[in-house]
Parts: structure tokens; C-alpha cells; sequence
């Protein structure tokens, strides 16, 4: 048995995470609306990461027996005005989520519920990198979207991500 509130903020994880998947799918399918293709792909595979992220937190629920309780999944909540602020509102949304495993990381700390926080350390891990490449993004638009070239060249190299399974089995 984990700590209800604990396991109240993991329930509350695998709709934030469902949310972040359907935010993700929308910026996706506005690239695709404008042209860009390869940005529409990374957010598109970005979208299938946040559905595993989703099912990580139901499996590690299941597997010590508490109860999954599935809510309504918002709307995106953001309004797109722009390819660069797409980019700007993907770093604060993953700023956000970091903040929410934080919070469930410190609920278990002050338990002292030591296998979620063991099981939390890889989002831990895998927050910094959203936050990293979701800068990086930010960072190459800057450099090159202003430019017709250099943007269709930074949208090929976006259009070549691939999707892999994430590296946390449980
Ligand atoms: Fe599931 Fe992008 O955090």
C-alpha cells in the first residue's frame, strides 16, 4: 500500500501526462497545417512519449495494487500564434511538468516511500532532457527560422526523428 496522497498525485500524473500528449498532438497538426512537416513530426512523436509517460505512472500504480482513477483530459489550453512560440510554450509546458514530479518526488520524500522515489529518479532524469532539447528547439528557430533555407533544412532534420520506446521498463 503506498500513501494516499502519493498515490492521489500519481492518479493526478497519468492525466497531466495524457494532457501533455494532447497538447503536443495539437502543436503537431498546427506544423502540419503550416507547412512544416518535420516540426509536425517531432511534436508528433513527442505526443507518443507523453501517452508512454501516461502508461508508466498506470503500470507503476497497477504493480502495487492501487486503483487507477482516469479523469477528463482538458482541451489544450494554449493558443497558437506562431511557429517560435509553439517552440516558447513547449519549454514552459515541460518547465511545468517538472515542477509536478517534483511534487510527487516530495510527497514520497516525506513518507519516506523510497521505491517511488526510485521509481520517480528516471522522470527526474528524463524532465531535464524535455527541457534541454525543448531549449535547444528554441535556440535553432532563433538561429535559423528566419531564413527560408536554413528553416527548410532545420525542418528536414526534425522530420528525421524516429519514436523508440522509452528506456524504463517496470
Ligand atoms: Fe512527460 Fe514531457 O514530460
Amino acid at each position: 500500500m503506498l500513501d494516499k496522497k502519493v498515490v492521489e498525485l500519481l492518479n493526478q500524473q497519468v492525466n497531466k501526462e495524457l494532457y501533455s500528449a494532447y497538447l503536443y498532438l495539437d502543436f503537431s497538426n498546427y506544423y502540419y497545417d503550416e507547412g512544416l512537416e518535420g516540426f509536425g513530426n517531432w511534436y508528433k512523436i513527442q505526443a507518443q512519449e507523453e501517452r508512454d509517460h501516461a502508461m508508466l505512472f498506470v503500470q507503476y500504480l497497477q504493480n502495487n495494487g492501487e486503483k487507477v482513477v482516469l479523469e477528463a483530459i482538458d482541451k489544450p489550453a494554449v493558443k497558437i500564434v506562431g511557429p517560435k512560440e509553439v517552440l516558447d510554450e513547449g519549454l514552459k509546458h515541460e518547465q511545468y511538468v517538472t515542477s509536478l514530479i517534483h511534487a510527487i518526488y516530495d510527497a514520497a520524500y516525506t513518507v519516506k516511500d523510497f521505491r517511488t522515489m526510485q521509481f520517480l529518479d528516471w522522470f527526474v532524469k528524463e524532465q531535464g532532457e524535455e527541457e534541454t532539447n525543448a531549449e535547444g528547439l528554441i535556440k535553432k528557430f532563433e538561429l535559423f527560422g528566419g531564413d527560408p533555407k536554413s528553416l527548410y533544412m532545420l525542418d528536414n532534420e526534425l522530420g528525421a526523428r524516429v519514436y523508440s520506446a522509452p528506456s524504463l521498463t517496470l
